[in-house]
């Protein structure tokens, strides 16, 4: 994304900024540890709001504003975003609690300058989605590779941001693993190949996948790989009649 995109939004946005502080209640203080910033009367929020110790600890003073319900944010093309985050969905996450390297704090995924928000807000939804994988990609440096790869990230090279992202399968916050859920990863799938999910849910390994919860029917990424997942080529459909010959695809990652 051009940065250049962003400079007709950062000057609507700071005036939405003005607005948000004015209209954005700051309740969620007594759902933290440690209030670090004090509900304010100002218009926006305040350019040092944070203890430099805060900041430094965790991250986590982000849902002094974000824990609240009934936020929501109108992005350029008239989408809205809800603001809440609820911490307990990254904790019970795999990034959570249970992660052996220490739960993730908002600024491990949104960056440590996530705030104060300097107003490039995302365009769309979906520009918020494709940047997940910049997200992502500090850490799953191997994912990232395999995707950059595939057809879904040729496809959001070339436009089409409808393509997956690692938010699309994966989820944001609230990310659990889905090795061994082949079912749904199929509906994951399923979501925006709507017509290939139908055709397979008829076949007879969607049946048995499925219907029959029978794991060694071919799932959709045992014939097509998962992260580098590329356009089968011409001769899949010659020699690997649809749901036929899994061997016969070449991308099993
Ligand atoms: C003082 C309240 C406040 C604090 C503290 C705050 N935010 Fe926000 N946040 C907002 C408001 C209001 C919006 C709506 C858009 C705007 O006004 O910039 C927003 C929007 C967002 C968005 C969606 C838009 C975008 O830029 O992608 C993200 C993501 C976000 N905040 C993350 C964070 C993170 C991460 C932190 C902590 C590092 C944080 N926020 C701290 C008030 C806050
Ligand atoms: C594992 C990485 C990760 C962590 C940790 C994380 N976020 Fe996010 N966040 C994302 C991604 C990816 C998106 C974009 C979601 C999408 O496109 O559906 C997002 C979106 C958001 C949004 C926009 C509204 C929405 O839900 O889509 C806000 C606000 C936000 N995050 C705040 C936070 C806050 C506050 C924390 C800490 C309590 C946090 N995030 C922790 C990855 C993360
Ligand atoms: C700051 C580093 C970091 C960031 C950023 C991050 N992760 Fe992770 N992630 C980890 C660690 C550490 C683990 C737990 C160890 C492991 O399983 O690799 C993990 C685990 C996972 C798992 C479970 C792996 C499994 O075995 O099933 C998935 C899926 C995952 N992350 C996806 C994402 C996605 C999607 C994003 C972006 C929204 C993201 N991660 C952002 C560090 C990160
Ligand atoms: C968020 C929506 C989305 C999700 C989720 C998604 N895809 Fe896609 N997929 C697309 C789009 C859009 C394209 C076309 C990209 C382009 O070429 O512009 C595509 C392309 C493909 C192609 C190549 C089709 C062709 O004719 O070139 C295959 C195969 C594919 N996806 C399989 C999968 C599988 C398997 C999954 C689940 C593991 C999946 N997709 C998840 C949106 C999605
Ligand atoms: C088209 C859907 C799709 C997209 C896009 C996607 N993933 Fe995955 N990812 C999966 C599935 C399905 C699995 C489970 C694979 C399995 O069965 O072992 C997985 C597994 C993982 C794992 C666990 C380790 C592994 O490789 O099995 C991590 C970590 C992960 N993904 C991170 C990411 C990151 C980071 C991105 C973006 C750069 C991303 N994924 C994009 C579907 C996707
Ligand atoms: C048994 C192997 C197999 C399974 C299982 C399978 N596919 Fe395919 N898929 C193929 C082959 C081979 C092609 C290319 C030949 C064709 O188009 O018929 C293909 C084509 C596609 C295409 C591009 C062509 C089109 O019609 O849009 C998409 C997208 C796709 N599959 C997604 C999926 C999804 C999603 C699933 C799971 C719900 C899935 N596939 C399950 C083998 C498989």
């Amino acid at each position: 994304m051009s940065s250049r995109k962003y400079s007709y939004y950062l000057l609507v946005s700071g005036f939405l900024l003005l607005l948000m502080g004015l209209l954005l209640p700051v309740t969620a203080q007594e759902e933290t540890a440690e209030p670090v910033l004090e509900a304010t009367e100002e218009a926006a929020p305040p350019e040092q709001p944070v203890s430099d110790e805060a900041a430094e600890n965790d991250g986590n003073y982000c849902v002094i504003c974000h824990a609240g319900a009934d936020q929501v944010h109108t992005l350029a093309d008239g989408t809205q975003i809800d603001l809440q985050v609820n911490p307990e969905d990254i904790a019970q996450s795999v990034h959570g609690t249970a992660n052996p390297e220490g739960a993730l704090s908002c600024t491990d995924c949104h960056g440590e300058d996530a705030f104060p928000h300097d107003g490039k807000l995302p365009a769309s939804e979906r520009v918020l989605a494709v940047q997940s994988i910049e997200m992502c990609s500090q850490c799953h440096t191997e994912q990232a590779t395999e995707l950059a790869d595939g057809v879904h990230a040729a496809g959001l090279v070339h436009g089409n941001l409808r393509a997956a992202t690692c938010a699309d399968c994966h989820g944001s916050h609230d990310i659990q693993s889905l090795k061994d859920q082949p079912q749904a990863v199929a509906a994951i799938c399923g979501d925006c190949h709507v017509s290939v999910y139908d055709e397979y849910q008829e076949s007879v390994h969607g049946q048995a996948l499925l219907v029959n919860n029978d794991t060694n029917a071919p799932a959709c990424t045992d014939c097509h790989g998962v992260h580098g997942i590329i356009t089968p080529p011409p001769r899949s459909r010659v020699i690997a009649p649809r749901n036929c010959v899994p061997a016969a695809m070449p991308t099993k990652t």
